[in-house]
């Protein structure tokens, strides 16, 4: 039951953040662009994250609908957003601040669930070794620049910082490790679980905080999956066993705040997604990049708030619900809680939409945006010869007559009452 609010929440906000939303090129940017780390202190010495307001995030989340907020507590450059005595590359040392403290303090008080997200890889340790994802690995000398590096002195650090995280915050509902790629590629080795110890991380969590929820990106199986900036297309399930887990989303494609990026996706696909995910059982965690002073960047905080003023109608399609063992029709997804299957409809088709094999099975059907009636009748197949009028359908169908306009909201949701439950 240890993720019995993971599943009834469905919907999180993902925050990355780091001295990277200053460069504002995308959070890769010191891998991308084979920075030095001469070349990114800059981003270091002049972060100034005056307008990172962890009331205003815990505010916005609540306010979209969300149950959980996961903040990077260190990115794959090393940066650490907490006071970590570890090591001098953090928030504290470059501007005073303790962000994580100042986050979960906000969350907690908005009543939200605390999560963090944590990068095993850390292209600042002198000790993480180079591999096919670390910036140096083009430089010329690169064959020799492992030389005195020592993976075992990294684990170290990375097990005294998460021991740091899971012991100084309180309560810490769910970690996102990040990322284990094993493969060998370009002459380089990759890193596997035995880098980070995978096991015995796994099992520190466990003891410090027993009721964590943990991802899969160590490289051995955790609580949850997270698939990556796509949509599965049916309930994840490993070797047949179903899994629980959560998509993450961009909103431009990029997760660190990227200036010139103008791949927004629309609020309608968002709560598509978002819909979709729970129509298949999964969360979606739905990521914002704050901007090099820590501020939601507007445009997401318009796609936020259109968000927002879709789940203030249709959260109860969404929140609690989950996968519904019924056939949808050609225009959307079913999800349902209970007595009740929503119809998420991506399509507004013309008066009316026709239900496979629900035809005595509902018991009353109203739009969710406005609580209004919707007529049904249920298909007779002794009327199918002529084609005249919509009777068509397959015996047991069962047809919700719609108006013609479709309601203004992101997406329509129709609930339907199933008898007798
Ligand atoms: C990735 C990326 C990364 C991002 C993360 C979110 O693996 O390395 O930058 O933080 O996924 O899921």
């Amino acid at each position: 039951m240890r993720q019995q609010w993971f599943d009834d929440a469905r919907f999180g906000l993902f925050v990355h953040f780091g001295i990277y939303s200053v460069a504002a090129r995308h959070e890769w940017v010191q891998n991308y662009e084979r920075i030095t780390d001469a070349d990114y202190r800059p981003y270091f010495d002049h972060f100034d994250p005056d307008r990172f307001d962890a009331a205003q995030i815990a505010r916005t989340a609540k306010e979209a609908g969300m149950g959980y907020v996961v903040l990077t507590t260190k990115h794959h450059d090393g940066f650490c957003l907490w006071d970590s005595k570890l090591t001098d590359f953090t928030s504290v040392d470059a501007c005073g601040r303790d962000l994580v403290r100042e986050y979960v303090g906000a969350l907690r008080a908005e009543g939200l669930k605390v999560g963090l997200y944590h990068s095993l890889i850390d292209w600042h340790h002198p000790d993480f070794t180079v591999d096919w994802v670390h910036p140096r690995r083009d430089d010329p000398n690169a064959g020799e620049l492992n030389t005195g590096r020592d993976m075992a002195r990294y684990r170290a650090y990375l097990h005294g910082q998460v021991r740091e995280l899971l012991t100084e915050y309180g309560q810490i509902d769910y970690l996102f490790f990040d990322f284990t790629y094993p493969e060998h590629k370009d002459g380089w080795a990759g890193k596997g679980p035995e880098d980070w110890a995978a096991s015995e991380l796994l099992a520190m969590c466990r003891e410090l905080q027993p009721d964590m929820l943990v991802n899969d990106r160590l490289g051995i199986p955790a609580d949850f999956v997270t698939p990556e900036q796509y949509q599965p297309t049916a309930p994840l399930t490993v070797g047949g066993v179903p899994q629980v887990w959560e998509a993450c989303q961009t909103l431009n494609g990029s997760w660190g705040y990227h200036r010139d990026n103008m791949d927004q996706k629309s609020p309608t696909l968002l709560v598509q997604m978002l819909a979709d995910s729970v129509s298949m059982d999964g969360n979606m965690l739905l990521n914002i990049g704050p901007d090099g002073r820590g501020a939601i960047a507007p445009r997401d905080a318009r796609t936020l708030d259109e968000i927002g003023q879709w789940m203030l109608l249709h959260r109860d399609a969404i929140v609690g619900a989950g996968h519904a063992d019924f056939t949808p029709p050609r225009e959307g997804v079913y999800t349902r809680r209970g007595d009740r299957l929503y119809l998420h409809l991506f399509s507004w088709p013309l008066g009316f939409v026709h239900l496979p094999d629900l035809g005595d099975k509902v018991s009353f059907a109203r739009l969710l945006n406005d609580g209004s009636w919707l007529k049904t009748t249920v298909s007779d197949p002794e009327q199918q010869a002529s084609h005249m009028t919509p009777a068509g359908e397959a015996a047991g169908t069962l047809t919700v007559h719609l108006p013609v306009r479709r309601p203004d909201v992101l997406m329509p949701v129709i609930e339907l009452t199933l008898k007798g439950l």
